[in-house]
């Protein structure tokens, strides 16, 4: 039975935290890793949750899926994207973060046989989700999808790379129903970009196979304040408006309107 925390049934400070970095390096081309001290943030987030650093004096902060956690700290991982993500590559040792976190929701933790995937940084939430499963002792296999092998990454069972300097040469459509087969999988989550999240929905659901999705939007308050991040959601005939930053970002895949 999950606890209270699982089911974000207690409220937990959200910060802002002045937190230190202890480690930020690039561990595959452009992506970087940046480990940063908070026992708050670890010890409060789930994966598919994120958290929103602000980044120089930019106004708006910009938001990153918490990609695993310690006692004391936890992990983002980054693509190098704009200024924001620019400005995090010179973060070095002992610089001071202004951090709030974590939001949002997370993914269901349940006993089904569950097939994780992450494409590109899309990985950073399923790397999360992966050590969570295993802690518990839970059914998963994983599928990590990137253009070329993710260096650093973690064992994943299912390693894609489009241009084959991994095991499994193609993208995920090549191999994903061979698959599903061969790890009987009754649920899946999924992060990336949209076009393969919709893919990966559609197919699941020609199979009866539900899905969660962790969405990207662009962000502008994180906050649910300035409905900058609004997508429509189909509940039964009816399509409600939601905030990615507020109600998600993870959502049931069948209930997303894919733009
Ligand atoms: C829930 C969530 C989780 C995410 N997790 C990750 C992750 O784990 N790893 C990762 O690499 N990326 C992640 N992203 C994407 C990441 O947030 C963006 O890549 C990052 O914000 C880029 O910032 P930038 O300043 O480098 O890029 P920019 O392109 O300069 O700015 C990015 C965003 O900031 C806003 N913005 C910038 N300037 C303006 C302006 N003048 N007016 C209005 N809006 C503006 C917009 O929303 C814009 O899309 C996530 C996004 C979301 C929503
Ligand atoms: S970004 Fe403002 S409501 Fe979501």
């Amino acid at each position: 039975m999950q606890n209270l925390k699982d089911q974000n049934l207690i409220r937990v400070s959200k910060g802002p935290f002045f937190a230190k970095v202890l480690e930020n390096r690039e561990i595959s081309d452009n992506i970087y890793k940046l480990r940063i001290e908070s026992e708050e943030i670890a010890q409060n987030s789930l994966p598919g949750q994120f958290v929103s650093i602000k980044c120089a004096d930019l106004t708006l902060r910009r938001p990153f899926s918490v990609a695993g956690v310690r006692e004391n700290s936890f992990d983002l991982l980054y693509k190098v994207k704009g200024t924001g993500t620019e400005w995090l590559t010179n973060l070095k040792t002992g610089d001071i973060t202004d951090i709030i976190g974590p939001m949002g929701n997370g993914f269901s933790i349940e006993n089904k046989k569950s097939l994780l995937i992450g494409c590109g940084v899309g990985i950073a939430p399923i790397d999360f989700f992966m050590d969570v499963l295993s802690a518990k002792s839970l059914p998963y296999k994983s599928i990590g999808c990137f253009r070329s092998k993710y260096k650093n990454a973690k064992e994943y069972d299912y390693h894609i790379t489009e241009d084959g300097t991994s095991a499994l040469k193609g993208k995920l459509s090549d191999y994903l129903e061979q698959i599903i087969t061969e790890t009987a999988t009754e649920k899946i989550f999924i992060c990336g970009p949209n076009p393969a999240m919709q893919y990966v929905t559609e197919y699941a659901l020609s199979l009866n196979i539900e899905t969660e999705v962790a969405l990207e939007g662009d962000f502008a308050c994180g906050t649910g304040v300035c409905m900058g991040c609004a997508i429509k959601i189909k509940k039964g005939n009816a399509l409600e408006s939601a905030k990615i930053c507020k109600d998600g970002p993870v959502f049931k895949g069948e209930e997303v309107v894919w733009r």
